[in-house]
This record gives C-alpha cells, sequence and structure tokens, in this order.
C-alpha cells in the first residue's frame, strides 16, 4: 500500500496542542479519577455552549445515544424512525432495547432523512425519531419538531458528526428530548480517542440518564455531589453514607483525563470547524468543474461543520467508479478517502430484521456512488491542493 501523503486519511478528525498535554498530566498528577470534578466541569462547558440545561458525558457516543433511547422510555414493541444512511449505533440503540427501527429514505440534497417521507412511516407503535446530521450538517429541525409534535414522538438527535452545527442560529443538539455526540478520534473534537456527551432540557430524563449511565447508584447521606440526600435516615452533617440502586444499569463512565481533554477541546471547537469550512469551501473551488462529480451543497440556515466531505461520483461521467476512485486514490496519490456509509438496510443485522435492497433508492444510490473525502482541521494548503489535482488527475 502507498505511503499516506499529507495527512490526507479519513483518521483523527482533531488536534491537539499543548493545552491538552498540560491537561492530561495535571489529572494524572492528581490520580487520574473516573468521573471527578473535571468531569462536571466539561458537562457545565458542554451545556453552555449548546445553549442547554443539563449535560452529561458518557464513555462513547452508541452509549449516549442508547442512554437517551432509554431516557424518552423505548422499549420492546416501539418503532423508531431514522435514516438507513448512518453509523449501525444510532440503529442499535432502539433494537438493543428491543424496539423496532423503520428507515426513511433521505434527501438527495443534504444526504439527510427526507421529511417529506417521515408521516408515511408513522404507525399506532412509532415512539421516536432519530434524525442524524450526517456529516455535519443540520436536519431540516423544523419539520421534523412539527411532525413530532403531531404525532406525540420523541426526537433524540444523533449529533456525532456535528459538533458546534447550527440550524438557524441553533445548535444541535438542542433540539429534541435530547441530543447525542461522540467524540470518537474521528470526531471534530476528541476526548482521547472515545467519549461521547448526552444533552437534554428535562430534569426527569437527566436524572434517568445519570442513573443508568452508573448502574442506577443512589448514595444517601452526605454526600452531595451526584445524588439527592436522604435527609431523613441521614440528617446533614452527619458522616454516615450508603448506597443502593434503584435498578440494574450500566457502566458508561467517563474518566476525567478525557474530560479535562474535552474541556481544552471544546474552548477551539469553533476555530477547528472554521478551518473545516474553510478546507471544504478550497476543496469545492477546485472541483467546482469537474464532470461527474457532485460536491456537497449547503442549506443557507445551516452552519454545516464538515466532520467529512462527501462526493457522489457518477461513473459514466467520471469515468470511473466509486471503487475504481478509492483504489487509485490511494494507491497511485497516497491518499486515503473513505466510504460513509453503505446503507444499513443492506447489512446482514437489518436483512435479518426483514429489510430488501430496493426499499430506499436515495441510500442505495449513495451506497453506489458516494465517496467521503479526508478533511481535517490540520491540512495545509499544499495538502488540500495535492487532493484536488489528484482527483483531477484521476480523470484524465
Ligand atoms: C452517526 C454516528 N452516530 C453514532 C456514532 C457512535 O459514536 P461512538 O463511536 O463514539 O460510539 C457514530 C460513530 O462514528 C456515528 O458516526
Amino acid at each position: 500500500m502507498s505511503k499516506i501523503k499529507f495527512d490526507l486519511e479519513i483518521k483523527f478528525g482533531t488536534q491537539y496542542g499543548k493545552e491538552e498535554e498540560e491537561a492530561v498530566l495535571k489529572v494524572l498528577r492528581n490520580n487520574a479519577p473516573t468521573s471527578g470534578d473535571e468531569c462536571i466541569k466539561f458537562e457545565k462547558n458542554y451545556a453552555e455552549y449548546s445553549g442547554v440545561k443539563h449535560a452529561r458525558v458518557v464513555s462513547n457516543g452508541s452509549s449516549a445515544l442508547f442512554l437517551a433511547m432509554m431516557g424518552v422510555g423505548i422499549k420492546p414493541g416501539n418503532r423508531v424512525l431514522t435514516t438507513p444512511v448512518t453509523w449501525i449505533a444510532t440503529a442499535a440503540a432502539p433494537v438493543t432495547l428491543g424496539a423496532e427501527v423503520d428507515f426513511v429514505d433521505i434527501d438527495l440534497e443534504t444526504y439527510n432523512i427526507d421529511v417529506n417521507q417521515i408521516e408515511a412511516h408513522v404507525t399506532s407503535n412509532t415512539k421516536a425519531i432519530i434524525p442524524v446530521h450526517l456529516y455535519g450538517q443540520p436536519c431540516e429541525m423544523d419539520e421534523i419538531m412539527a411532525i413530532s409534535k403531531k404525532y406525540n414522538l420523541s426526537v433524540v438527535e444523533d449529533a456525532a458528526h456535528a459538533i458546534g452545527a447550527e440550524y438557524k442560529g441553533k445548535k444541535v443538539g438542542s433540539f429534541g428530548a435530547a441530543g447525542c455526540f461522540s467524540f470518537h478520534e474521528q470526531k471534530n473534537i476528541s476526548t482521547l480517542g472515545e467519549g461521547g456527551i448526552v444533552l437534554t432540557n428535562d430534569d426527569a430524563m437527566f436524572e434517568k440518564i445519570s442513573l443508568y449511565r452508573s448502574h442506577c447508584t443512589r448514595v444517601h447521606g452526605n454526600s452531595t455531589k451526584y445524588c439527592k440526600l436522604d435527609e431523613e435516615k441521614f440528617p446533614i452533617g452527619k458522616k454516615f453514607w450508603w448506597q443502593d440502586f434503584d435498578d440494574c444499569g450500566y457502566n458508561f463512565r467517563m474518566t476525567d483525563i478525557q474530560a479535562a481533554v474535552g474541556i481544552e477541546q471544546l474552548k477551539k471547537v469553533d476555530m477547528l470547524n472554521q478551518r473545516r469550512i474553510d478546507n471544504a469551501a478550497y476543496i469545492t473551488e477546485g472541483l467546482k468543474d469537474v464532470p461527474g462529480l457532485t460536491l456537497p451543497k449547503v442549506r443557507p440556515y445551516n452552519k454545516h461543520v464538515f466532520h467529512l466531505y462527501p462526493i457522489i461520483i457518477d461513473p459514466k461521467e467520471f469515468g470511473m467508479n466509486k471503487e475504481d476512485f478509492i483504489y487509485d486514490l490511494l494507491n497511485k496519490f497516497g491518499i486515503k478517502a473513505g466510504f460513509h456509509y453503505i446503507p444499513l438496510h443492506y447489512s446482514t443485522a437489518f436483512k435479518n430484521r426483514g429489510f430488501k435492497k430496493g426499499q430506499f433508492p436515495n441510500a442505495e444510490k449513495l451506497g453506489e456512488q458516494l465517496v467521503t473525502l479526508p478533511i481535517n482541521p490540520r491540512q495545509t494548503e499544499e495538502a488540500l491542493a495535492y487532493l484536488v489535482q489528484s482527483i483531477k488527475d484521476l480523470r484524465s
């Protein structure tokens, strides 16, 4: 395999600096606890940044989605709507709670769920919808919120790709019952390779998420850190405490070292996103006249944060299909592109649940023709020029 040139691969989405290094060492010298003061501070800062009341840090974006589905009460027999073009974690969250997923095809301009097709999928068992702000472009939230109100559906936003993205001036993750983010190594900011957060404005939902995140532990006594006091049994001032478990939950906690890095990353997120936006603009300008390529279209009211840069390749006009494009880009030019995503209804997991090829034609077109180009805030102008020229050279 050729050597990757200029950091041009879909890996390691963010950039760490001295601040993150110092934050890690500070927590390390303080015994590197789990779920301590750094987590609380990161949650407070993230909630403020997003304009929501509560935030709870978790081990990853998948556990964020799972807890949010629990939080809105998803259970066996319920149906949850989402897009087939996403990472499996989105659809796995309701399925692992015993619910059924129903996919709604995508809109071919934004690649997000097609809001005009949602209502046709609503049944009396439909309880929730998970819009995914794919590649960093927000979904049509006005329409999604109106439909959810009409049919009494809970909205859980999958904002794994869209840290810092905005719809009509409002941060994604703040619209629905809950917003879920991932800080995996490829995401726009990261907490040392893994991490996630759930946002909500709902007090009861926040309590449920917090409990199930950590074995449903309720500490009684005079520890006020995470739990309410049971003042009748142990008056404030006494040093006793005991713990009880409201139910059987999970361990989806984040560590303080990760949260300390998250605090520093969050200070930089707008700057890092701006670099992505500028890099995307450079690629768009460079490729706009290349026949056979469809480049991303940003809705004017959206702040798209370009977690990925998707292009559609028309094999006839461009002269090669997606597979050859990816192969040649890597082997001739040392650039590693990706294909996010093969539609979920092609997977064994969802074929076994009754889905078939032909059900979602737009998602299928993406599966056949979409390539995601490497984009990150570290890319230099030289790297971007090389990326653009290599794609042009592929065609000739
Ligand atoms: C759209 C989407 N949702 C959820 C997740 C799950 O996040 P994590 O990998 O942090 O569990 C991902 C991860 O790539 C994702 O891309």
